[in-house]
């Protein structure tokens, strides 16, 4: 049962545990922009980094320990002297030292006995708490650990006045009933303060921190996005909601910032969200099916479990073969459209043609359709490309040039460079929207549908005005950057479009 009410803690180390997800590797300034989010978040640790294992990690935890945040900053050491003087060169107030206590790790990767384990972590312990560390203890691999020498491991590092003790499930073979149990077990013998460190390999890390929480522990270390060696730690966005909605525990987090929080993290390590991941994926208040959009906008709670808006994102209803008259009828409200009955049933029985043949309906496709049907005008499209030429190759930055028709008469040139061609292309662009508004492109995807070298490919893209409205677009071709660069524009004509139907015509800049 859980103490209802009861202030729970939460160790954020995504840029430790969770740069060590393969393949990421984050500069110092992502470092920072990071640790600024966490902190606006309300976490009360950030684990900043591992400061060992390279001068670049050394000096982030060094800047982020300098930033003057409110949560406490935390850095991880081995309990050997050499990773310690890293530590303490950090200036950080929170040591975070560990060391395997599971007979595999000793045998295979220590190649150490039970009593030097004890020993090395006695005395690495008692040299960070020397130099005014405050110190929080993991006994690697717990959950695996022989529970007689687990025992007189927790015993040990707790009488040299510790901060906390942490059981991780290093490689993620735990449940929530054991877990609990080792939770129990660490509490019959130590006072210390305890925290939970669960690993993902099963789908359990937040099943089995939650389990931590209500057996004694108050405090779990995870991370943005359940980022983390292998399947990843427990994802912070998931441990807090479950913990706060679900079993009534107060936590320093501000949920709003979830979502942002999420899509930063996303952006700096490029490692994406799947979109029907808990809280913070792209689907996770989305609605297509006909019976659940009736339901959601008669009474969101019919088929949402918390408001979008208490995580900082937004409900969508996506139009598809699934959909319903109720769901249409609302996103062609939002395109400023309002067709009668008979309209509406043509205009689904269209979309479900299209959601047949598996493709995405886009609200280009929607808004394209439903002025079809109902004999409407669709406008002039605001952006049309005139002119457009891509250079790339080995030793020459991708640059590209692109010749726009703004509105009825205006055109403008520009150039930019990019990562590679598309890049260049859709920033070249976007620097043109830029000047007349605020508009961005939030989602770019692009499919191979066809196989061989002359494969078409589908690009989809989802572009935000300034309210936080999207409008998705789609288009198919066999020349990837022509393609990019038609979804990027029908995208902007949807928003410019929605924009002068909801009030008059965008103003047009002077050149
Ligand atoms: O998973 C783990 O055991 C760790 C330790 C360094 C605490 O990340
Ligand atoms: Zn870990």
């Amino acid at each position: 049962m859980s103490e209802k009410g009861k202030r729970i803690r939460v160790l954020d180390t995504t840029l430790r545990d969770g740069e060590q997800t393969p393949g990421v590797s984050l500069t110092i300034e992502e470092k920072l922009e990071i640790a600024r989010a966490l902190d606006a978040l309300g976490v009360d640790v950030i684990e900043a980094g591992f400061p060992i294992v390279s001068d670049g990690e050394l000096a982030a935890v060094k800047a982020i320990s300098k930033l003057g945040l409110k949560s406490t900053v935390a850095a991880l050491s081995r309990v050997d002297k050499s990773d310690v003087e890293a530590l303490i060169s950090c200036d950080v107030p929170y040591g975070h030292l560990f060391i395997a206590t599971s007979d595999i790790h000793l045998k295979y990767k220590l190649n150490i006995t039970r009593e030097q384990a004890l020993e090395k972590a006695v005395s690495g312990i008692e040299y960070a708490m020397a130099h005014g560390i405050k110190v929080e203890f993991s006994a690697e691999d717990s959950t695996r650990t022989d529970r007689e020498f687990l025992g007189r491991m927790l015993r040990a590092v707790s009488e040299l006045g510790i901060e906390r003790i942490d059981l991780p499930d290093t490689v993620g073979t735990s449940t929530p009933e054991r877990y609990a149990d080792l939770v129990r077990f660490a509490r019959s013998q130590v006072k210390t303060a305890l925290s939970t460190h669960c690993h993902d390999d099963y789908g359990l890390a937040v099943a089995n921190s939650l389990a931590g929480i209500v057996a004694g522990c108050d405090q779990s270390h995870v991370t943005i996005n359940g980022l983390g060696e292998r399947a990843g730690n427990a994802s912070l966005e998931e441990f807090v909601m479950g913990a706060q909605r679900l079993y009534d525990y107060r936590t320093g987090v501000n949920t709003k910032l979830l979502y942002s929080t999420s899509r930063l993290v996303t952006k700096a390590t490029g490692v994406f969200v799947q979109p029907n991941k808990a809280i913070v994926g792209e689907n996770a208040f989305g609605h297509e099916s006909g019976i659940h959009t009736h339901g959601v906008l008669t009474l969101p709670a019919t088929y949402e479990p918390m408001e979008p808006e208490l995580v900082g994102a937004t409900r969508k209803i996506h139009a598809g073969k699934h959909s319903g008259s109720h769901g249409i009828a609302f996103e062609l409200k939002n395109l400023g459209i309002e067709p009668t009955r008979e309209e509406l049933k043509k205009i689904l029985h269209k979309v479900k043609v299209i959601g047949d043949t598996g493709r995405t309906v886009t609200d280009v496709d929607l808004d394209r359709i439903a002025r079809e049907v109902i004999g409407l005008e669709r406008g002039n499209p605001f952006l049309k490309v005139k002119d457009l030429a891509v250079i790339t190759g080995i030793n020459t930055v991708p640059t590209a040039s692109v010749r726009l028709t703004i509105g009825d008469e205006q055109t403008m040139t520009v150039a930019e460079t990019g990562n590679g061609p598309v890049d260049a292309v859709l920033r070249a662009i976007q620097k043109v929207t830029d000047k007349f508004t605020k508009i961005k492109l939030k989602e770019y995807k692009l499919e191979a549908i066809t196989g061989g070298t002359n494969a078409d490919a589908e690009v989809l893209v989802k572009i935000e005005d300034e309210n936080g409205n999207i409008s998705t677009a789609s288009s198919t071709g066999s020349d990837i950057i022509m393609t990019s660069v038609d979804a990027m524009i029908s995208g902007i004509n949807e928003v410019m479009l929605r924009k002068s139907r909801a009030t008059q015509k965008p103003e047009i800049p002077t050149p």
